[in-house]
Protein backbone atom coordinates (compact mmCIF):
# COMPACT_ATOMS: atom_id res chain seq x y z
CA UNK A 1 0.00 0.00 0.00
CA UNK A 2 1.12 3.26 -0.46
CA UNK A 3 -0.52 6.10 1.56
CA UNK A 4 -0.04 10.01 0.72
CA UNK A 5 -2.16 12.91 2.33
CA UNK A 6 -2.80 16.21 1.36
CA UNK A 7 -4.58 18.90 2.77
CA UNK A 8 -6.25 21.99 1.44
CA UNK A 9 -7.38 25.55 2.19
CA UNK A 10 -10.86 25.37 0.96
CA UNK A 11 -13.48 22.45 -0.06
CA UNK A 12 -13.71 23.87 -3.32
CA UNK A 13 -9.54 23.42 -4.12
CA UNK A 14 -10.46 20.07 -2.88
CA UNK A 15 -12.89 19.32 -5.05
CA UNK A 16 -11.09 20.57 -7.88
CA UNK A 17 -8.07 18.18 -7.16
CA UNK A 18 -10.36 15.34 -6.88
CA UNK A 19 -12.28 16.20 -9.87
CA UNK A 20 -8.54 16.15 -12.02
CA UNK A 21 -7.24 13.16 -10.30
CA UNK A 22 -10.68 10.96 -10.82
CA UNK A 23 -10.06 12.44 -14.74
CA UNK A 24 -6.85 10.92 -14.71
CA UNK A 25 -7.55 7.88 -12.79
CA UNK A 26 -10.33 7.20 -15.61
CA UNK A 27 -8.69 8.04 -18.26
CA UNK A 28 -5.61 5.84 -17.51
CA UNK A 29 -8.36 3.26 -16.49
CA UNK A 30 -10.02 2.89 -19.64
CA UNK A 31 -6.72 3.02 -21.89
CA UNK A 32 -5.28 -0.23 -19.28
CA UNK A 33 -8.60 -2.09 -19.54
CA UNK A 34 -11.79 -0.65 -21.34
CA UNK A 35 -13.41 0.54 -18.38
CA UNK A 36 -13.33 2.85 -15.25
CA UNK A 37 -15.43 1.67 -12.32
CA UNK A 38 -15.63 4.55 -9.32
CA UNK A 39 -17.72 3.38 -5.56
CA UNK A 40 -19.33 6.59 -4.88
CA UNK A 41 -19.37 7.91 -0.99
CA UNK A 42 -22.55 9.34 0.71
CA UNK A 43 -22.48 12.49 2.96
CA UNK A 44 -21.68 15.83 2.36
CA UNK A 45 -18.04 16.51 1.52
CA UNK A 46 -18.15 14.98 -2.12
CA UNK A 47 -21.20 16.99 -3.41
CA UNK A 48 -19.26 19.91 -4.76
CA UNK A 49 -16.90 17.29 -5.96
CA UNK A 50 -19.89 15.93 -8.03
CA UNK A 51 -21.12 19.26 -8.89
CA UNK A 52 -17.72 19.95 -10.21
CA UNK A 53 -17.54 16.61 -12.16
CA UNK A 54 -20.53 17.71 -14.53
CA UNK A 55 -19.33 20.53 -15.65
CA UNK A 56 -16.64 21.47 -17.83
CA UNK A 57 -14.17 20.41 -18.45
CA UNK A 58 -14.92 17.36 -16.77
CA UNK A 59 -18.22 16.35 -18.12
CA UNK A 60 -16.47 15.81 -21.62
CA UNK A 61 -12.91 14.80 -20.49
CA UNK A 62 -14.24 11.84 -18.40
CA UNK A 63 -14.60 8.63 -20.54
CA UNK A 64 -18.37 8.52 -19.29
CA UNK A 65 -19.21 5.73 -21.93
CA UNK A 66 -16.86 3.56 -20.47
CA UNK A 67 -17.27 4.42 -16.64
CA UNK A 68 -19.25 2.37 -14.45
CA UNK A 69 -20.43 3.89 -11.19
CA UNK A 70 -21.57 1.99 -7.82
CA UNK A 71 -22.05 3.11 -4.26
CA UNK A 72 -19.68 2.31 -1.51
CA UNK A 73 -23.24 2.76 0.86
CA UNK A 74 -26.79 3.30 1.08
CA UNK A 75 -29.09 4.27 3.71
CA UNK A 76 -31.91 2.24 3.76
CA UNK A 77 -34.65 4.38 2.30
CA UNK A 78 -36.35 5.18 -0.41
CA UNK A 79 -34.53 6.08 -3.69
CA UNK A 80 -36.71 9.70 -3.40
CA UNK A 81 -35.92 10.44 -0.04
CA UNK A 82 -33.98 13.32 1.23
CA UNK A 83 -31.40 10.89 2.57
CA UNK A 84 -31.01 8.31 -0.27
CA UNK A 85 -27.20 8.50 -1.39
CA UNK A 86 -28.24 7.62 -4.77
CA UNK A 87 -30.91 10.64 -4.93
CA UNK A 88 -27.68 12.61 -4.02
CA UNK A 89 -25.99 11.82 -6.64
CA UNK A 90 -28.34 11.99 -8.78
CA UNK A 91 -29.24 15.39 -8.42
CA UNK A 92 -25.49 16.45 -8.15
CA UNK A 93 -24.08 14.31 -11.10
CA UNK A 94 -25.39 11.71 -12.61
CA UNK A 95 -28.80 13.79 -14.27
CA UNK A 96 -26.13 16.00 -15.71
CA UNK A 97 -23.78 14.17 -17.63
CA UNK A 98 -23.65 11.60 -20.47
CA UNK A 99 -23.66 8.11 -19.17
CA UNK A 100 -25.56 5.77 -20.03
CA UNK A 101 -28.11 4.55 -17.26
CA UNK A 102 -26.90 1.01 -17.27
CA UNK A 103 -23.68 2.26 -16.63
CA UNK A 104 -25.37 3.48 -12.86
CA UNK A 105 -25.53 0.74 -10.79
CA UNK A 106 -27.86 1.83 -7.39
CA UNK A 107 -28.19 -0.18 -4.23
CA UNK A 108 -31.86 -1.43 -4.91
CA UNK A 109 -33.33 -0.27 -1.63
CA UNK A 110 -37.15 -0.09 -2.54
CA UNK A 111 -38.89 -2.84 -1.94
CA UNK A 112 -36.19 -4.65 -0.21
CA UNK A 113 -35.21 -5.67 2.96
CA UNK A 114 -31.59 -4.22 3.88
CA UNK A 115 -30.34 -7.90 3.97
CA UNK A 116 -32.25 -8.44 0.55
CA UNK A 117 -30.80 -5.03 -0.63
CA UNK A 118 -27.41 -6.17 -0.17
CA UNK A 119 -27.33 -9.82 -1.24
CA UNK A 120 -29.01 -7.91 -4.83
CA UNK A 121 -26.07 -5.91 -4.91
CA UNK A 122 -23.57 -8.73 -4.28
CA UNK A 123 -24.94 -10.76 -6.87
CA UNK A 124 -24.55 -7.70 -9.55
CA UNK A 125 -21.08 -7.27 -8.32
CA UNK A 126 -20.50 -10.84 -9.30
CA UNK A 127 -22.33 -10.55 -12.63
CA UNK A 128 -19.79 -7.04 -13.19
CA UNK A 129 -16.76 -8.93 -12.80
CA UNK A 130 -15.83 -8.36 -16.31
CA UNK A 131 -16.04 -4.91 -16.15
CA UNK A 132 -13.59 -4.44 -13.10
CA UNK A 133 -10.08 -4.77 -13.14
CA UNK A 134 -8.56 -8.27 -11.96
CA UNK A 135 -6.69 -8.71 -8.87
CA UNK A 136 -3.44 -10.27 -9.13
CA UNK A 137 -4.11 -11.37 -5.23
CA UNK A 138 -7.43 -12.35 -4.35
CA UNK A 139 -8.86 -13.71 -7.59
CA UNK A 140 -12.49 -13.55 -8.22
CA UNK A 141 -12.82 -10.55 -6.26
CA UNK A 142 -14.08 -6.60 -7.98
CA UNK A 143 -11.48 -4.37 -7.89
CA UNK A 144 -12.58 -0.92 -8.35
CA UNK A 145 -10.18 1.24 -10.07
CA UNK A 146 -11.55 3.68 -7.73
CA UNK A 147 -13.21 4.01 -3.94
CA UNK A 148 -14.26 7.60 -2.99
CA UNK A 149 -14.68 7.37 1.13
CA UNK A 150 -16.12 10.22 3.91
CA UNK A 151 -15.12 9.69 7.23
CA UNK A 152 -17.27 10.21 9.91
CA UNK A 153 -16.76 11.90 13.19
CA UNK A 154 -16.52 8.63 15.00
CA UNK A 155 -14.28 7.19 12.69
CA UNK A 156 -16.74 5.65 10.18
CA UNK A 157 -16.57 4.92 6.93
CA UNK A 158 -18.94 4.17 4.46
CA UNK A 159 -21.22 2.38 6.69
CA UNK A 160 -18.71 0.69 8.60
CA UNK A 161 -19.54 2.11 12.47
CA UNK A 162 -16.86 1.48 15.47
CA UNK A 163 -18.40 -1.47 17.00
CA UNK A 164 -20.84 -3.09 13.99
CA UNK A 165 -20.53 -6.92 13.49
CA UNK A 166 -20.02 -6.00 9.99
CA UNK A 167 -16.33 -4.76 10.41
CA UNK A 168 -14.91 -8.52 11.39
CA UNK A 169 -17.04 -9.24 7.48
CA UNK A 170 -14.38 -11.44 5.70
CA UNK A 171 -16.09 -13.41 2.84
CA UNK A 172 -19.37 -11.21 1.65
CA UNK A 173 -18.53 -8.24 -0.23
CA UNK A 174 -21.78 -6.36 0.67
CA UNK A 175 -23.89 -6.66 4.18
CA UNK A 176 -26.54 -5.05 6.07
CA UNK A 177 -25.88 -2.62 8.95
CA UNK A 178 -27.75 -2.09 12.63
CA UNK A 179 -28.99 1.08 12.91
CA UNK A 180 -25.78 3.71 13.95
CA UNK A 181 -25.81 5.82 16.35
CA UNK A 182 -25.38 8.62 14.25
CA UNK A 183 -27.91 10.50 11.91
CA UNK A 184 -30.01 9.69 10.20
CA UNK A 185 -31.07 6.88 12.46
CA UNK A 186 -31.69 3.90 9.67
CA UNK A 187 -30.14 0.67 8.87
CA UNK A 188 -27.86 1.12 5.62
CA UNK A 189 -25.95 -1.16 2.96
CA UNK A 190 -22.37 -1.04 2.93
CA UNK A 191 -19.21 -2.23 0.85
CA UNK A 192 -16.99 -4.51 3.24
CA UNK A 193 -13.17 -4.15 3.89
CA UNK A 194 -12.73 -7.26 1.82
CA UNK A 195 -14.02 -5.13 -1.45
CA UNK A 196 -12.58 -1.55 -0.34
CA UNK A 197 -9.21 -3.06 0.04
CA UNK A 198 -9.03 -4.74 -3.05
CA UNK A 199 -9.23 -1.70 -4.92
CA UNK A 200 -6.51 0.15 -6.91
CA UNK A 201 -6.60 3.54 -5.43
CA UNK A 202 -9.12 4.50 -2.67
CA UNK A 203 -9.32 7.99 -1.91
CA UNK A 204 -10.75 9.37 1.54
CA UNK A 205 -12.67 12.80 1.45
CA UNK A 206 -12.43 14.51 4.58
CA UNK A 207 -14.31 17.66 5.76
CA UNK A 208 -14.31 18.79 9.27
CA UNK A 209 -11.44 20.82 11.71
CA UNK A 210 -13.22 17.57 14.27
CA UNK A 211 -11.58 14.83 12.30
CA UNK A 212 -8.12 16.07 11.53
CA UNK A 213 -7.01 14.32 14.77
CA UNK A 214 -8.61 10.86 13.77
CA UNK A 215 -6.71 11.11 10.13
CA UNK A 216 -3.45 12.01 12.27
CA UNK A 217 -4.00 9.25 14.69
CA UNK A 218 -4.78 6.24 11.99
CA UNK A 219 -1.80 8.09 9.60
CA UNK A 220 0.49 7.91 12.88
CA UNK A 221 -0.57 5.66 14.86
CA UNK A 222 -2.75 2.96 12.72
CA UNK A 223 -2.40 0.01 14.92
CA UNK A 224 -4.07 1.96 17.61
CA UNK A 225 -5.97 3.26 15.76
CA UNK A 226 -7.56 0.07 14.35
CA UNK A 227 -9.23 -0.42 17.68
CA UNK A 228 -10.33 3.29 17.63
CA UNK A 229 -11.83 3.75 13.83
CA UNK A 230 -13.43 1.62 10.82
CA UNK A 231 -11.36 3.72 8.50
CA UNK A 232 -7.98 2.50 9.98
CA UNK A 233 -9.18 -0.41 8.16
CA UNK A 234 -8.88 0.32 4.95
CA UNK A 235 -5.68 -0.29 3.72
CA UNK A 236 -5.87 -0.96 0.12
CA UNK A 237 -3.69 -3.15 -2.07
CA UNK A 238 -2.99 -0.24 -4.32
CA UNK A 239 -3.11 3.30 -3.50
CA UNK A 240 -4.54 5.22 -0.30
CA UNK A 241 -5.02 9.22 -0.57
CA UNK A 242 -6.52 11.11 2.31
CA UNK A 243 -7.66 14.60 0.53
CA UNK A 244 -8.51 16.97 3.58
CA UNK A 245 -10.00 20.32 4.44
C1 LIG B 1 -22.98 8.07 4.43
C2 LIG B 1 -21.55 7.83 4.17
C3 LIG B 1 -20.59 8.15 5.25
C4 LIG B 1 -20.00 9.56 5.01
C5 LIG B 1 -19.34 10.08 6.28
C6 LIG B 1 -18.78 11.47 6.09
O1 LIG B 1 -23.80 7.52 3.73
O2 LIG B 1 -23.28 8.82 5.37
O3 LIG B 1 -21.14 7.33 3.00
O4 LIG B 1 -19.58 7.22 5.43
O5 LIG B 1 -19.10 9.53 3.95
O6 LIG B 1 -20.30 10.10 7.30
O7 LIG B 1 -19.82 12.34 5.79
P1 LIG B 1 -19.61 13.89 5.60
O8 LIG B 1 -18.85 14.06 4.34
O9 LIG B 1 -21.02 14.43 5.50
O10 LIG B 1 -18.88 14.40 6.79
Amino acid sequence: MRSEIQRFQSLDELSVTSAEYICQIAQQAVAEHGHFTMALSGGNTPRTLYELLAQEPYIHTIPWSETHLFWGDERAVPVEHPDSNAAMVSQALIKHIPIPLHNVYRIPTEGNTPEEAAAHYESLLHEMLPVFASSPHIPGIPVFDLILLGLGKDGHTASLFPDSPVLNESSRWVSATPVPSMQPPVRRITLTFPVLNAAKVVLFLVSGQEKHEIVNTIIEHPDQARSLYPAAHVRPEGILRWFIV
